[in-house]
């Protein structure tokens, strides 16, 4: 006999093991901005909020600000560093990052779940910077959020390189209809 799917839900959450979010950083070694995937250091926990109740949560800390930007099609951004230490999330669109001092090494950030990034290439620490350009058909939308007091969030690197598909459709785990 089936439980009923409110209890499926909760209970297939807390039977799972815990699980990190992993998001593609932008970050800088030796003066030169690099590309990472990056681990977060808090696991996801079970959220308590009413409407969202008994589903799978992870704090990203403390923000300073929040910005919405729409950036049209075809647009390049050029060379630049990372205003401050900030999550992106691109929610439409596409982004297309590249590093001036290696170019083995790209990314392509689609718009929506798996649209969030982190980007840590400010002046203090990377020469440069990096170029994105937005190469979709549609405009890209963004939500810039710069940490509270310029905080890099606690993280593990997983590895140089953007993260894999497999390493951030995770989240799917969690969505599955129970
Ligand atoms: C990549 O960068 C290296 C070192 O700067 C350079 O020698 C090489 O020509 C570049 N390759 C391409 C395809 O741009
Ligand atoms: C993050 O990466 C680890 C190690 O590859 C993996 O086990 C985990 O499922 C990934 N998390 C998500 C949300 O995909």
């Amino acid at each position: 006999m089936q439980p009923i799917s409110f209890f499926t839900s909760s209970w297939l959450f807390q039977a799972a093991t815990s699980l990190n979010l992993n998001v593609t950083a932008i970050s800088a070694r030796d003066g030169s901005s690099t590309l990472e995937c990056w681990q977060m250091s808090e696991p996801f926990d079970t959220s308590t909020q009413p409407g969202i109740s008994g589903t799978a949560q992870v704090s990203l800390g403390a923000a300073s600000s929040l910005t919405y930007s729409i950036i049209p099609p075809n647009f390049d951004g050029g060379i630049h560093n990372a205003p401050e230490n900030q999550w992106v999330i691109f929610t439409s669109g596409l982004a297309y990052i590249t590093l001036p001092d290696d170019n083995t090494t790209s990314a392509y950030i689609s718009g929506g779940p798996f649209g969030l990034i982190f980007a840590a290439d400010t002046k203090e620490v990377s020469g440069k910077g990096h170029r994105t350009e937005y190469p979709g058909i549609t405009e890209t939308v963004a939500l810039r959020v710069p940490t509270a007091d310029g905080k890099v969030p606690e993280h593990q690197v997983l590895h140089s390189g953007p993260c894999s598909i497999s390493e951030i459709a995770g989240i799917r785990e969690y969505g599955l209809p129970a």
